[in-house]
C-alpha cells in the first residue's frame, strides 16, 4: 500500500478509536466533557499513536491491543496542547484551525479540561490492564507516566527559556522533553506491547529519538516560516513570545541543515536493522522532515 494511503488508513482508525473513548466518560458535567471532547477530536495528525501502531506492526498483527494505549497518549498530548495554549504559557488563540480551548470555552474550563484529558489516559489504560493483565503492559503504563513528567519538564524549561540566550545544550535538552518524550515512548510502547527483543527496542529508541528531535527542530521552521491556513495554528508565535528556538539559535538555513541530518540518521538506524520490514517508519521520518503543517 502507497505510504500516503496507509497514513490515511491510520487516522482513520485512530480517529474512531478516540471518538469511541471520548465518548464512553460518562460526566454530569456536559461543558467539562464537551470541551475535552473539542480538543481531542479537533483533528491533530494522529503522530504519536501512528508512530504506536506502525512499531507494534514491525512484529504483529493485531493492532488492537495498543488501542487503550493510543488512546491514552493522544489525550495526554491534547492536554499538553490546551494548556499550552493558555495565557499563561504561550497565549495562542488558533489550534486545528479554531478556536483554541480557553478561547472556546473559557480558561477555567480549559485548564479543567486538560487535567480531565489526563486523569482520563489513566483510566483508560488501568480499565485494560485490570481486563487483562500483562507484565508488559505495566511496563509501558510505568514508562509513560514517567515520559509525561518528562514532557511537563521541558513545557516548564520551554517557559524559563523565553528571552533568554540559552546554550545549545539546554535548548537540546528542552526540546528532548518537550516534544521528545513522547514521540519516543510513542515508539517503545508499540515496541514493548508486540514483545520487541531488547536489542529491537534500542534500535527502535534511537530511531524515536532523532525524529522526535527532528519533528521540534521542524516545528521552529514552521513557526518562522509555515503557513497559518495550513497549519491551523499561529505562525511567528515563537518569535514574538521571545522564545529559544532551533531557528533563533542557528538560524533558518542551519536549522534545515540539521533537520537533515538527524532525519538521515534516523532512516540509517532502522535500515541497518530492520530492512525492507521498516519502509513504513522510514517514509514516516521523510514525513515528519517534509510536512507543512
Ligand atoms: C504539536 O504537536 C506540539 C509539539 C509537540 C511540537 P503535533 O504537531 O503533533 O500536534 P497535532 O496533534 O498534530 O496538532
Ligand atoms: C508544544 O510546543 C509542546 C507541548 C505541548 C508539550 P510548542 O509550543 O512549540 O508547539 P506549538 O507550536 O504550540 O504547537
Ligand atoms: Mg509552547
Ligand atoms: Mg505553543
Amino acid at each position: 500500500m502507497e505510504f500516503k494511503e496507509k497514513l490515511k488508513e491510520y487516522q482513520i482508525y485512530i480517529n474512531n478509536k478516540l471518538e469511541e473513548y471520548i465518548d464512553t466518560i460518562d460526566c454530569p458535567e456536559k461543558k467539562l466533557n464537551e470541551a475535552m471532547r473539542y480538543s481531542l477530536l479537533a483533528g491533530g495528525k494522529r503522530i504519536r499513536p501512528i508512530l504506536m501502531l506502525a512499531t507494534y506492526e514491525l512484529f504483529k498483527n493485531n493492532i488492537e491491543v495498543c488501542t487503550p494505549y493510543f488512546v491514552a497518549m493522544e489525550m495526554v498530548h491534547n492536554f499538553s496542547l490546551i494548556h499550552d495554549d493558555l495565557p499563561a504559557i504561550d497565549n495562542d488563540d488558533l489550534r486545528h484551525g479554531v478556536p483554541t480551548n480557553h478561547k472556546a470555552y473559557g480558561e477555567s474550563t480549559a485548564i479543567l479540561a486538560g487535567d480531565g484529558l489526563l486523569n482520563y489516559a489513566y483510566i483508560v489504560m488501568s480499565n485494560d490492564i485490570l481486563k487483562e493483565y500483562k507484565e508488559e503492559k505495566v511496563k509501558v503504563l510505568n514508562e509513560f507516566s514517567k515520559e509525561v513528567y518528562q514532557m511537563i519538564i521541558g513545557e516548564f524549561v520551554d517557559i524559563e527559556c523565553e528571552g533568554k540566550d540559552i546554550s545549545t545544550k539546554l535548548l537540546e535538552y528542552m526540546h528532548k522533553n518537550k516534544t521528545g518524550a513522547l514521540i519516543k515512548e510513542s515508539v517503545r510502547m508499540g515496541a514493548i506491547l508486540a514483545g520487541a527483543k531488547d536489542e529491537e527496542l534500542d534500535i527502535l529508541t534511537k530511531y524515536a529519538e532523532n525524529i522526535g528531535l527532528a519533528f521540534q527542530i521542524k516545528d521552529d521552521i514552521l513557526s518562522e516560516i509555515g503557513d497559518e491556513k495550513v497549519m491551523g495554528k499561529p505562525v511567528h508565535n515563537d518569535k514574538e513570545a521571545n522564545k529559544s528556538t532551533f531557528v533563533t539559535k542557528y538560524g533558518l538555513d542551519e536549522s534545515i541543515n540539521m533537520l537533515n541530518k538527524v532525519i538521515d540518521e534516523s532512516i540509517n538506524i532502522l535500515n541497518d536493522t530492520f530492512g525492507n520490514r521498516c519502509e513504513f517508519l522510514i517514509e514516516l521520518a521523510k514525513y515528519i522532515r517534509d510536512r507543512e503543517k
